[in-house]
């Protein structure tokens, strides 16, 4: 990062050269591989050997794919890869320019996160959380640089999908929120700038509209293929809602749900019943084989619900 003579690096221009992901589950390996095609230098920390050799794999794959659907030459995965550094060490991330934490959905996990990088990170690094629904203040706050604090949500699947929303705080600094666009841009992303409020713009529309073709299903408006067939022939959405709460995660889902329903208090946001039921028995979608299909054939199957 240039910082002139500011030792800090406060007040003046940043520019991101070197990238940490914290987290290197479905969003967080996107991140990277996102990162490392567009020419930045990656390192990848998880907690332990094993989930790091899961999210890179995830990588690989996505790379593979890539290829395969001729969204990248040989030469371009194999640059991508060679990019991208892992780790289980945080204290790995002191020389990073931007870290961008995309671990489990919960604030305290999140926040002592956080404050650990606080001990191991010059100030002139910014922070970034891939948060879906908790709010960015939370964690600005909690550390000593909420001005170098900003929200970057990225959709899943991450190398496919080309908005990033940038979330500034009130503390957000300008050139923290400059830095933090350029970074999207540089990704070849289109990025919007959001406030921090609880599910920014997607997710205060996309996760009420989930949860409603729960509540459909519940009264036996129609069955999950039925609803699925019906938004994307009818409304021309990709993914009927099932196939993409299934593709979310009805886990993710559900923590989204009650996270939103805690801050704002309004019926929509509340989880359904029967979403909380297949949670409990482990129906999280595609990532455990079942949701509201069965993943385990050829096509998916539905599921009964009932
Ligand atoms: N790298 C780059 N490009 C890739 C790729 C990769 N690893 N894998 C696939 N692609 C490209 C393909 O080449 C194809 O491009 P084309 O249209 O130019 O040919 C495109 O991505 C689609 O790929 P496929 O044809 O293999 O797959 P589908 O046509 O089945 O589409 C999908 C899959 C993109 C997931 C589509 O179904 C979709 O858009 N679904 C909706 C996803 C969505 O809503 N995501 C947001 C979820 S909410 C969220 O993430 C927020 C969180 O906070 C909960």
């Amino acid at each position: 990062m240039t910082a002139g003579s500011d030792p800090d690096g406060r007040g003046e221009r940043m520019t991101i050269e070197t990238v940490g992901v914290v987290g290197c589950g479905l969003m967080g390996s996107g991140i990277a591989e996102v990162a490392a095609r567009a020419g930045f230098d990656v390192r990848v920390r998880e907690v332990d050997q094993a989930a790091l050799d899961r999210g890179r794999s995830r990588i690989e794959r996505s790379l593979a794919r890539a290829v395969e659907k001729e969204k990248a030459t040989p030469e371009e995965r194999d640059e991508a890869l060679s990019r991208i550094a892992y780790t289980t060490d945080l204290s790995e991330l002191a020389d990073r320019d931007l870290v961008v934490e995309a671990i489990v959905e919960e604030l305290e996990a999140k926040v002592d996160l956080f404050r650990s990088l606080d001990g191991i990170c010059p100030t002139r690094t910014i922070y970034a959380t891939n948060t879906s629904s908790l709010t960015v203040t939370d964690m600005a706050a909690a550390t000593e640089r909420p001005d170098r604090f900003v929200g970057l949500h990225f959709f899943n699947p991450v190398p496919v999908m080309r908005l990033v929303e940038v979330v500034r705080t009130l503390a957000t600094s300008d050139e923290t929120a400059e830095a933090a666009l350029e970074f999207a841009n540089r990704l070849g992303k289109e990025p919007i700038t959001a406030r921090d409020a609880s599910g920014f713009v997607v997710n205060l529309l996309l996760v009420p509209y989930m949860l409603d073709a729960i509540r459909q299903l519940e009264r036996g408006v129609a069955s999950v293929e039925a609803i699925d067939a019906a938004m994307t022939l009818g409304a021309g959405h990709p993914m009927g809602p099932f196939t993409l709460c299934d593709f979310v995660g009805l886990d993710t889902t559900y923590r989204i749900a009650e996270i939103m329903y805690g801050e704002y208090r309004e019926a929509r946001y509340a989880p359904p019943p029967l979403l909380k039921r297949m949670v409990t028995l482990g129906r999280f979608g595609r990532k455990s084989g079942k949701g509201f299909y069965d993943y385990g054939g050829e096509a998916p199957v539905p599921l009964p619900v009932v």
